[in-house]
């Protein structure tokens, strides 16, 4: 192994698509995400987690205690106890000595293995595609020499739905717990006797010896679960929980001849009744929609049947983007792990992981918009659906609810809105699907506002809530003529209308924002790629008077941007609501924040007097660190009641000089921009996790997932990664090495191939599907120069260089061929 792909605690499996944990002691819990539609788990690497469908806040389906001690405790697990030794093949939570572990988190699955005296179990974990439920598959080897008769028990705890009222509200919960068992099959019907219409099923596929549905029996009272009564004790007490804690165990007795192996599943489900009548006898459910779920699972075959389709299903969708390029990190992540990524981040945006609840948080609207930019190549008919329920969160006046449930779809009012970038995001994401897919109908979609009452029928369009989100922007201007910024902007901690001096209030809601006068130079710049994105599209439409329009607003900020954000060697960042600069050579800290470079550049502003690569530069001389680009220099200090949260955060962390990787993105980007393949590369690297495997001790997190923030040079834990797997950076990366990088870019007219990589690259492959078509791309770069195409080739035939390749449209596959020069 290669010492770059590898750690102390394991390595890339290129092969199998594959990080193949080989210490279940990581520096952190390691998570994986099951689940691809509707139906999600999270599994750490020692089976660690929870179920739910849809709404990690309304429809939980299992238990789980955040900033447990340990960290992660409670999950999926198996007890083994094998002639009275007890262990778990994911090593939690008895963590039994000399067990031998090996998890593999894949693609959609965790298949963990433990050995102990001869005996294997093998665990496996996954969302069927297109189900509501979860298969474990177990697999119970003995590979010594004499006949073993092990008992294995299932365990994890049910919640109730509602996940915040579950964990907060036990005078009620105590006392309402209920299940129901047939068979192999335990039901968790709490509720179900009134308004609910659904349960979660927990059902085996194999006859068992017993079962647990008491906490308090299997567990104990005083007991922790890695001392849990029933399985040291070897037998199940068939306990009916009535009220306390519901929970789903079933013992399994094997009598296994030296060499012999068995296998079998457990189904965990959530099921919707549907019309089937609720009860067959007072108390007594219906359980024909469950039954029919555990036949099919039983069945001969199914479960490996759906382990295959799953494959199929992920094969299908890499399929879509596969390079090979000389960079190994570059490549390993965008052809398999920052798309698995970014398919997390479009399902889950910022709510459930290991640092986001579920409870508190549902869709972003700025989250969900930029998440769309590394999925939409994967499935389009998904985002398009998803475009048109984010911009239904938008109010008639341009402003957006800042968040939303997944299982209504309607805003959260706790957090409401006013944070004055969120409208012009949903210009990037619309654009985006309209670039890959060519379906321009969408902008006729019919829309509504959320704060607009309709009669009958919906009269508003997609396309009149980016009018609406542009024309937001050009009137919600401040005494220098540049955006107010509200609440915040994409720096939800840059809080210029906040002046809180409370403890007990959020930065993200206090303060007045309507008479307001704080500005971003921030949301100028995104306003500038979001009115030439305007411009483009209305172009695509033929509608030149509205591109004309378009480019007339473009015009206006970027010559106020240029005008009053201009600081000398680079822009600033915002002015706070007392008029003060911030982001300036004149302030005592915070002198040059990343943003504002980044977006100013992106939206093209010192395009054409050399001060966007001074800009970059300075970001080069003021910010860049090995481990990434920090946020801003200096940290502040002390809190600073004009700027808000960003000056709550120690030096070095989050908002306060972390290295924000998210944002970095845009630098990369910038670079690409200016022509500079080798510095975006480096740039690149330094935060991504599979470049980390030498220093894993110092990172922490996950080698296989971008972290959203990274520990940055005034910490003094520099290099430290947190709030890994739901983070913007995972859409940006995708967007940093396959259309920045390697420039393979969707356009209205086809594909554009415009890449920007390193000198010493001699040149790459890309399989992309688009439209329907494949087109097998082949870069060579003979002269070894960064950027700029000399010639380009489809199917043999001399093309224009500088458009994009027509799009065929004979669903077959077409070879372009690329050189650089
Ligand atoms: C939020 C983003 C925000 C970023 C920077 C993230 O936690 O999800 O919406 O832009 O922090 O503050």
């Amino acid at each position: 192994m290669k010492p770059e792909t590898a750690s102390p605690y394991g390595h890339f499996d290129d092969a199998t698509r594959e990080y193949v944990i080989t210490r279940p002691d990581t520096p952190l819990p390691w998570l994986n995400y099951l689940g691809q539609d509707e139906f999600f788990g999270l599994c750490t690497n020692t089976a660690g987690g929870y179920s739910f469908w849809k709404d990690a806040k309304l429809r939980r389906l299992t238990r789980y205690r955040y900033n447990n001690v340990p960290y992660d405790l409670g999950g999926r697990y198996f007890y083994v106890n094998d002639g009275g030794e007890v262990w778990n093949p994911g090593w939690k939570p008895v963590k039994a000595k000399g067990v031998k572990y090996e998890c593999r988190h894949g693609l959609g699955y965790t298949r963990i293995v433990g050995e102990r005296d001869g005996l294997e179990v093998e665990t496996l974990f996954f969302v069927p595609p297109g189900e509501n439920l979860e298969v474990w598959k177990v697999t119970v080897r003995n590979k010594s020499a004499q006949r073993k008769t092990p008992k294995l028990f299932s365990y994890q705890e049910f919640c109730f739905f509602e996940a915040l009222n579950d964990m907060t509200n036990y005078q009620r919960t105590y006392s309402i717990g209920e299940v129901e068992v047939e068979g192999s099959a335990i039901y968790h019907k709490t509720e179900f006797r009134e308004r609910r219409n659904h349960y979660t099923l927990f059902a085996c596929t194999r006859p068992i010896a017993g079962f647990d549905t008491s906490r308090d029996a299997f567990v104990g009272i005083h007991e922790g679960l890695h001392e849990a009564k029933v399985p040291f004790a070897g037998q199940a007490t068939n306990s009916v929980a009535f009220g306390w804690n519901p929970i789903g165990s079933h013992q399994i007795n094997l009598d296994l001849a030296p060499g012999a192996e068995e296998s079998f599943a457990f189904v965990l489900a959530y099921v919707e009744q549907g019309e089937a009548p609720k009860f067959d006898a007072p108390f007594v459910m219906n359980k024909s929609v469950g039954r029919a779920i555990v036949e099919k699972y039983s069945a001969p075959g199914a479960v490996d049947a759906a382990l295959a389709n799953l494959k199929a299903y992920w094969d299908a969708l890499l399929g879509n983007f596969q390079v090979d390029c000389p960079n190994e990190h570059a490549q390993r992540m965008a052809n398999t792990w920052n798309q698995y990524q970014c398919m997390a981040t479009f399902n889950m945006s910022r709510s459930a992981s290991m640092y986001e609840t579920g409870i508190g948080r549902g869709m972003g609207f700025r989250d969900s918009n930029q998440d769309l930019l590394g999925f939409v190549h994967m499935i389009p008919s998904r985002a398009r659906e998803r475009i048109l329920d984010i911009a239904a969160t938008q109010l008639s006046d341009g402003t957006c609810y800042h968040q939303y449930q997944p299982l209504t779809k309607k805003g959260n009012a706790d957090i409401g809105g006013d944070f004055y970038d969120d409208h012009l995001w949903l210009v990037l994401s619309t654009c985006a699907y309209i670039k890959e897919s060519g379906d321009t109908s969408i902008l006729q979609a019919p829309c509504a506002y959320a704060d607009k009452a309709y009669e009958n029928v919906v009269t508003d369009t997609l396309l009149d809530h980016l009018e609406t989100s542009i024309a937001y922007t050009m009137k919600k201007r401040g005494p220098n003529g540049l955006p107010l910024i509200g609440h915040a902007d994409w720096n939800d901690c840059l809080n210029l209308n906040c002046f809180s001096t409370e403890p007990n209030e959020s930065f993200q809601t206090a303060g007045d924002v309507r008479d307001s006068k704080a500005e971003s130079v921030m949301i100028a710049g995104l306003f500038l790629y979001a009115a030439r994105e305007m411009a483009g599209l209305y172009e695509h439409l033929d509608r030149n008077t509205d591109a004309a329009r378009m480019h007339g607003h473009y015009a206006e900020m970027l010559e106020t941007v240029e005008r009053v954000s201009w600081d000398g060697a680079w822009y600033t960042r915002a002015y706070a609501a007392d008029g003060s600069v911030v982001g300036s050579h004149t302030n005592a800290e915070g002198k040059i924040f990343i943003e504002s470079q980044g977006w100013c550049v992106l939206g093209g502003a010192g395009a054409n007097n050399g001060r966007a690569r001074q800009a970059m530069e300075s970001v080069h001389q003021h910010l860049y660190t090995k481990n990434g680009v920090v946020l801003q220099q200096p940290a502040y200090s002390a809190y600073d009641l004009r700027l808000g949260e960003v000056t709550s955060y120690p030096p070095g962390v989050k908002e306060n000089a972390g290295i924000f990787s998210h944002n970095n993105t845009w630098i990369h980007l910038a670079w690409c921009q200016l022509g500079e393949g080798d510095r975006a590369l480096e740039y690149y690297l330094s935060i991504c996790p599979s470049a980390k495997q030498d220093q894993i001790d110092t990172y922490r997190g996950e080698p296989y997932v971008y972290a959203q923030m990274i520990a940055g040079k005034d910490a003094p834990c520099f290099g430290e990664a947190k709030n890994n797997w739901l983070t913007g950076t995972a859409a940006w990366t995708f967007v940093v090495v396959s259309q920045g990088l390697l420039g393979i870019k969707p356009d209205y007219a086809g594909l554009r191939v415009a890449p920007c990589i390193p000198k010493d690259w001699p040149g790459f492959t890309v399989t992309r599907r688009f439209r329907g078509d494949t087109y097998a791309i082949t870069v060579r770069n003979p002269d070894g120069v960064s950027k700029g195409v000399k010639a380009l080739r489809l199917n043999g035939t001399e093309i224009d260089p500088t458009k994009p390749i027509p799009v065929v449209g004979d669903g077959s596959t077409h070879s372009v061929d690329v050189v650089l020069g």
